[in-house]
């Protein structure tokens, strides 16, 4: 059994809290729970960062004192935390005592290094990242990190000696290589590093709302060096209370922070050298996340264009909006936040896939066996059994992998493999035929037996990302409590056990996207962020760097957006009479089925075409081929005068999948 302290960052409180916090929030959630299932002990801290000139500002165009606006936006992200069913043990505030104590006790050991000395700022200052920006890196007059205007500053300061750790952090760097995910964010840092340091301004003295700098109160601490050592406040560092030192010494050596991508700098290099300058251990482990995207640029409070969390676990439910950001994002990439994109997969994967095995697989016991789960003797399996359970303890082992890389997307990618296994499982063995004759008693038995005891692994595997639906499908199962991961294995569901009613987990959310925006309003009548708010870091789908002039044939993203790409299984097809190209199919898209007619029969004869994943375009207006409406169209390639080649992507991808 070990020990794991898991971080998110503190959340500024100028403004209230949406689905950018509610990820990393939920992310950090996500791999405590995993982590406690796999017997750790876990400390997961959260909280709000309240200093700063922002937060000062944003208080005074509020209209209320500084520290009764702070009261106010920080019990929003604590709500954040009840609404999401956060696991976290503690929630950190920067205004209380104790975090006081702990940020003026580093403080003074970094003083006593020798690493603080008195200077002059003169330079540029980002309030909205509470960031110094150097002239060279200005981009337009403007902070390069979020595009705001910067603010010129003169004033008395404390310097740290950043310039003396150049060499140490190297070193560090070198000797721990998964210091940082993704890797590729560690050889940013490291580049940042060899460029050279220069020592970091730390203390300001034209606003007050911060902590003081201890003997000298004229200065408050500059936000970050305040910021960086709730991690250890939460420890009891600087307390002086009797059993902090063997909390530090327990927990601090253990910690992961996860962040979003944009203060890695101020976690991997400023952070790291605080702590060496102050005698204690470097972090262990930072873990870096994307942006959530939304028309192409990062979400943000600033910039106005954010979704909040509460609007769609209103429509989703908190499962679905789970589920959703954490299969949506894997580690270190950008994502984009869309109610189509959720309505997709909310529909194909909770309501389809996971909804109907556990509906089919809780009634079907119930219809056939009276609700007692009936027993599989090993020796009576075939190879349909043994390869589902072959498969079960795969899935187990390759979820607790991933789940320990942080590859949470991939956790549920392999778990949703599972699911479509057991699904094809059941109408392959076909128990409402089975049913039919005693004859076939034995392999109904086996059949229910798989379904439920493979349903009980599932509702494990996804109990840290879907608690509330984990919790339920043991329900189901006449199960009371969370099985540990590290006792999780195949054919441990008790032959006798009386299961309760179908439960529905995810019904079918039958909205159009049009009704499920009036219900997100915040996420579409949010002003569209400008061009140069896009953060340059990041990759594509970047914002256009400005409009297109008219002559310009170029498409921005949204226009791209628009058209909506979908992987689809072809289920029917058939030539269309007297038509040489003409083939008329029967497609799933996740969510319907329908009819489309495509011209590619001299190129796919039908029967070579059922079964196969293909790619469409699924908002097409219908049009009619031959007298027959056709609802989308196939996308397949052409060489000159040569014959349509579909377009193929892995055939694993669920119908519905949204292609971009
Ligand atoms: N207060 C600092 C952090 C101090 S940690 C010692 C801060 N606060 S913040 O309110 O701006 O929150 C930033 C964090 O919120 C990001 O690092 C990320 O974890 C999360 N996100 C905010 N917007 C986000 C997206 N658009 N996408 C993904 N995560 C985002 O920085």
């Amino acid at each position: 059994m070990s020990e794991s302290y898991l971080t998110t960052p503190i959340y500024y409180i100028n403004a209230q809290p949406h689905i950018g916090h509610a990820y990393t929030t939920m992310l950090t959630d996500a791999i405590a729970r995993s982590r406690r299932l796999m017997g750790d002990h876990v400390f997961f801290l959260t909280g709000t960062d309240e200093h700063g000139q922002k937060v000062d500002r944003a208080a005074q165009k509020a209209n209320l004192p500084t520290p009764q606006f702070a009261d106010q936006v920080s019990a929003a992200f604590r709500q954040m935390c009840r609404d999401l069913k956060i696991s976290n043990d503690d929630f950190i505030r920067t205004t209380e005592p104790r975090h006081y104590a702990a940020a003026q006790e580093i403080w003074r050991r970094v003083q006593r290094a020798g690493d603080i000395y008195k200077g002059e700022y003169e330079g540029w200052y980002c309030t909205v990242d509470e960031i110094f920006v150097p002239e060279a890196q200005l981009v337009d007059g403007k902070c390069p990190t979020c595009g705001s205007k910067v603010e010129r500053l003169k004033e008395e300061s404390y310097y740290f000696r950043l310039s003396k750790y150049e060499k140490p952090l190297l070193d560090y760097y070198r000797d721990h290589p998964d210091f940082i995910r993704p890797e590729f964010r560690l050889n940013e840092v490291r580049t940042f590093v060899e460029a050279g340091l220069q020592d970091l301004s730390i203390s300001r003295t034209s606003f007050k709302w911060g902590i003081p700098v201890p003997d000298d109160p004229n200065h408050v601490m500059y936000v970050w060096f305040d910021a960086l050592t709730n991690y250890l406040t939460a420890l009891g560092f600087g307390s002086g209370d009797a059993g902090a030192e063997d909390r530090l010494a327990r927990w601090w050596p253990t910690v992961t922070h996860f962040i979003g991508k944009e203060i890695v700098r101020q976690h991997a290099l400023y952070w790291p050298a605080f702590l060496m300058s102050a005698g204690l251990p470097v972090p262990r482990r930072i873990i870096a996340h994307g942006f959530w995207l939304m028309g192409g640029a990062k979400m943000s409070k600033s910039l106005g264009n954010v979704a909040r969390y509460q609007d769609y676990t209103q429509v989703f439910g908190l499962d679905g909006l789970r589920y959703f950001v954490m299969r949506e994002m894997p580690l270190g990439q950008d994502a984009s936040f869309s109610d189509e994109e959720m309505l997709a997969r909310f529909n194909a994967d909770l309501a389809n896939d996971l909804g109907n095995l556990v509906s089919r697989a809780i009634t079907m016991v119930h219809r056939y066996r009276d609700g007692r789960v009936p027993a599989s003797p090993v020796d009576g399996r075939d190879s349909l059994d043994r390869d589902l359970v072959a498969a079960t303890a795969a899935t187990i082992e390759s979820v607790k992998a991933c789940f320990g890389e942080i590859q949470v997307s991939q956790a549920l990618q392999d778990t949703w493999g599972l699911v479509r296994h057991v699904n094809k499982y059941i109408v392959e063995r076909a128990p409402w035929v089975l049913a039919k004759d005693a004859a076939n008693d034995a392999t109904l038995d086996r059949t229910l037996y798989h379904a439920a005891d493979t349903l009980r692994i599932i509702a494990a595997l996804v109990d840290p990302v879907m608690p509330d639906a984990a919790g339920r499908i043991r329900g189901m199962l006449g199960l009371d409590s969370a099985e540990p991961w590290t006792s999780l294995q195949v054919g441990t569901l008790a032959p006798g056990a009386q299961l309760r009613p179908v439960d529905a987990l995810f019904p079918r959310i039958e909205k159009t996207i049009e009704e499920l925006r009036g219900m997100t309003t915040s996420n579409e009548s949010t002003p569209a962020p400008t061009a140069a708010a896009a953060t340059p870091a990041t990759p594509a789908p970047a914002a256009p760097a400005a409009p297109a002039p008219a002559a310009d044939s170029r498409i921005s993203i949204d226009d791209f957006m628009k058209v909506e790409l979908r992987v689809a299984k072809v289920l029917e097809a058939e030539a269309v009479p007297k038509s040489k190209k003409l083939v008329k199919l029967k497609v799933d898209v996740g969510t319907e089925q329908r009819t489309i007619v495509a011209g590619i029969a001299e190129a796919y004869p039908p029967d070579q075409l059922v079964g196969r994943t293909i790619v469409i375009v699924a908002n097409l207006k219908p049009a009619k081929l031959m007298g027959i409406e056709s609802n989308g169209m196939v996308l397949a390639a052409s060489p000159e005068g040569g014959l349509p080649n579909l377009v193929s992507v892995d055939p694993s991808l669920p119908a519905g999948s949204r292609v971009r």
